[in-house]
This record gives structure tokens, C-alpha cells and sequence, in this order.
């Protein structure tokens, strides 16, 4: 297999990394030429043509042929489009976020040690970090993600993982991420954080000091709502110990999921910079409405990190969150009336999805039960799409008019 025109890749700007580090290996044959589309490796195992070879690769790190659950041609392009993406040396594909984000912690950390993570994260983050840990004995301690020095008040000699998510679901706070991986770095901590909201075109953790990045590949790398997938990225010895965890655990990719992931990244950095500047004028839109309580989009002058997301991030990505004036009452009135946006859970797609949680997700918790778990009675997420801004502006006016 070449992959000669890989070689400079670490020259080339975001577009070409997007677009040619995703297209997977080059096979050529006598008077044959290849694929320009990556052909779907869709096979759970791979014949040799002497024992010896099967030998080398039942024994290899990371071998991209010998058995599916091990590697594929599919995943080493998916993994290497992204790691460049990322700036990072080596990347993982996995079967969801989730997965990624399980990877890291059973791969990482053992009874004894502690983690320290913020008190908002996404829901699943959140269960895997309150519920489960504690069951192998990892002890967790959350703090507020904006304040610096509650990372630091929390450091403990049995500390081994800080975990991060910036902006974070669903409130879009932001965390300091050249300053929290300082603290970890001086004293030898390994650092993770969920880039998932930002993708590696908005933000590239590692360059802040940041040793790994997971994503829900699921959102804005697959970006058609047609993939659950998950990536994990860093340097190559910690990539390599999560990938032995991998094959153990079991939660890997498949090679259609990874082809259609891979398809998603070469049109990454076109669909992000549509993302950002379409919620930027829904942001603006939503914040100038009398209906309109609250707005949270780190790209907004009001926002209260909007100076660190400045430093921080290249664009402010296309999450936007909003409080209506009218309570639980009106924020359901609104999620009922959308007529374009489509009312789904999940994000990063071409198309607006928005969710009122308190009715849509909660539904069965009573009011009490929401403000105790901090669910916000007349919140709406919403994942701005790709289509005309004017017209996803026009379907929320009607619908803030109810
Ligand atoms: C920020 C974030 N991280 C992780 C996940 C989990 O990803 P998946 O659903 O692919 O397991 C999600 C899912 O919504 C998410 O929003």
C-alpha cells in the first residue's frame, strides 16, 4: 500500500488535510489504477500468503490487516485524517463517544487513583463519572470548570486524570485549557479533554498543552446524522496503551461507520465555517428578541468566557442555548411550533435540531426533580444547521410569536 502522498501532510493547510489524509490507503496493481473513493474494507479478517506473516501481524501493535476488531484499512484512515486534524501523533476510532470517552478511563486509571472533572458535562460524561468510577474504586472530585483554582485546590497526590469539555453541554461554559494543562503538566497528570462541540477546526486542544482529545464522532465529524462513532487522539505511547485496552473492551468501530466517517471529515472545515457564522446571526437574532430571556454562544460579547473563547478557539462553533422570558410554559409552546428545525436529541448534523430538555427529556421528573438535577425549566439547545440562516431565523420568529 503507498501512502507517499501522505508525506507532507504535516505542511499542509486545514482544507488539504480534511480533504486528502481521510481517502484511506492507495492500492495499486500491475496496470490498475486506485480508487479515488475509498472502497469499504467491509471484512472481519485478512488472509496471508505465509504463516509468518500471520505471525508478524497477530503480534503487531496496531496492525491495520489481520482481524477487524485489531484494525482496518478503514479505521487507519479515518485515524490518521483526524490525528492530523487534531495535531496530535495517533488516533483511535471507536464505536461511539461514549465508548472513547470508557476507553480512557478503564484504560488510564486503576483502584486508587482519583480524577478530577468538571460539575457539567455531557449527561453520559456525567453518569460514567458519578456512578461508575466509584464502582472500580476511582475516586472523582467535580469542580467548576471556569475557576481555575478549584483545578488546582483539587490536585491530589493519587491524581492521574484531569478531564475537560469546552464548550460544554449543554451550557456552553469554557474552560481555561493552556491553564488547566500547565497545572496537570508540572506535576506529571495526564490531561483529557471532549472536543466534540468545537471539532479540531474551532479549537485544537493539544496545542493548548492538552495530552488527549476524545470526540463523539457521532456530531460534527460524521456531520449527516448517519454514523455513532467515537475518536480519541494523542500521542502515540498512550494512543497505543488505549488501543490494547480497545481490543480487550471490544467497543470498536465498524468499517461502513468508519467510511462514512471518513467521508464526513474531508468536508469538515466547510461545514464548520457554515456552522459558525449561522449561528452567529441565530445568536445575535435570539438575543435581540423581547421573548428572549437569556442567549449563551461563546462568540457574544455577553458571554461570560467570551474573551478566553477569543483566545482559545478559531470560531465559536454551532451550538447555541437560550432561556425564553415565559418559563417552562413557553419554552414547550416553542420546541412544539418549529416547523424547519426538526425536534431530535444529537447535534452536528446539515440540518437545525433543537431540544427543550425539561419536556422532551425530563419529561417524567417533576419540577423539583429537574431544578435538583439542574435542568433548566425554559432552556432550548439548538444545533444550527447548514441551511439559509434567514430561514432558520424566520421558523424561530414564528415560533417565538406563539
Ligand atoms: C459532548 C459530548 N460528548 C460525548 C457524547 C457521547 O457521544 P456518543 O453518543 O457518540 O456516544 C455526546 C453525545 O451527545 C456529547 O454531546
Amino acid at each position: 500500500m503507498s501512502k507517499g502522498k501522505k508525506q507532507d501532510s504535516n505542511r499542509w493547510g486545514t482544507a488539504t488535510r480534511a480533504i486528502h489524509s481521510a481517502s484511506g490507503p492507495e492500492v495499486y496493481g500491475p496496470g490498475m489504477g486506485a480508487p479515488i473513493g475509498t472502497p469499504i474494507w467491509q471484512s472481519s479478517t485478512f488472509a496471508f500468503r505465509e504463516p509468518g506473516e500471520v505471525a508478524d501481524a497477530a503480534t503487531a501493535t496496531r496492525p491495520e490487516t489481520f482481524y477487524t476488531r485489531y484494525g482496518n484499512p478503514n479505521f487507519t484512515a479515518v485515524q490518521e485524517a483526524i490525528a492530523l486534524l487534531e495535531g496530535g501523533e495517533a488516533a483511535l476510532v471507536t464505536a461511539s463517544g461514549m465508548a472513547a470517552i470508557m476507553l480512557v478511563f478503564l484504560g488510564l486509571l486503576k483502584n486508587g487513583d482519583h480524577v478530577i472533572a468538571q460539575t457539567c458535562h455531557y449527561v453520559g460524561t456525567m453518569k460514567a463519572l458519578e456512578a461508575w468510577l466509584p464502582r472500580y474504586g476511582i475516586d472523582v472530585t467535580l469542580v467548576e470548570q471556569t475557576d481555575l483554582g478549584a483545578f488546582e485546590a483539587a490536585i491530589r497526590p493519587e491524581t492521574r486524570l484531569i478531564f475537560l469539555e469546552t464548550p460544554v453541554n449543554p451550557t456552553l461554559a469554557v474552560t481555561d485549557l493552556a491553564g488547566v494543562a500547565a497545572l496537570a503538566r508540572q506535576r506529571g497528570i495526564t490531561t483529557c479533554m471532549d472536543n466534540t462541540f468545537a471539532t479540531p477546526i474551532n479549537q485544537r486542544p493539544i496545542e493548548h498543552g492538552i495530552d488527549l482529545v476524545v470526540h463523539s464522532a457521532t456530531k460534527y465529524l460524521g456531520g449527516h446524522s448517519d454514523v455513532t462513532a467515537g475518536i480519541i487522539v494523542g500521542d502515540r505511547e498512550r494512543i497505543e496503551t488505549l488501543w490494547f485496552g480497545l481490543i480487550i473492551h471490544g467497543g470498536i468501530s465498524h468499517p461502513f461507520e468508519s467510511w462514512l466517517l471518513a467521508r464526513g471529515i474531508q468536508t469538515l472545515p466547510f461545514r464548520v465555517a457554515r456552522h459558525n457564522s449561522n449561528a452567529m446571526t441565530v445568536a445575535q437574532f435570539l438575543e435581540s428578541h423581547g421573548a428572549v430571556e437569556r442567549v449563551y454562544y461563546p462568540g457574544l460579547a455577553t458571554h461570560p468566557q467570551h474573551e478566553l473563547a477569543k483566545k482559545q478557539m478559531d470560531g465559536f462553533g454551532g451550538m447555541v442555548v437560550f432561556e425564553l422570558a415565559g418559563g417552562f410554559e413557553a419554552a414547550r409552546n416553542f420546541a412544539a411550533r418549529m416547523q424547519l428545525a426538526r425536534r431530535a436529541v444529537s447535534l452536528g448534523g446539515t440540518e437545525t435540531l433543537a431540544v427543550h430538555a425539561a419536556s422532551m427529556i425530563h419529561a417524567r421528573l417533576t419540577p423539583e426533580q429537574r431544578a435538583e438535577a439542574g435542568i433548566s425549566e425554559n432552556l432550548i439547545r439548538v444545533s444550527v444547521g447548514l441551511e439559509d440562516a434567514e430561514d432558520i431565523i424566520a421558523d424561530f420568529d414564528q415560533a417565538l410569536a406563539g
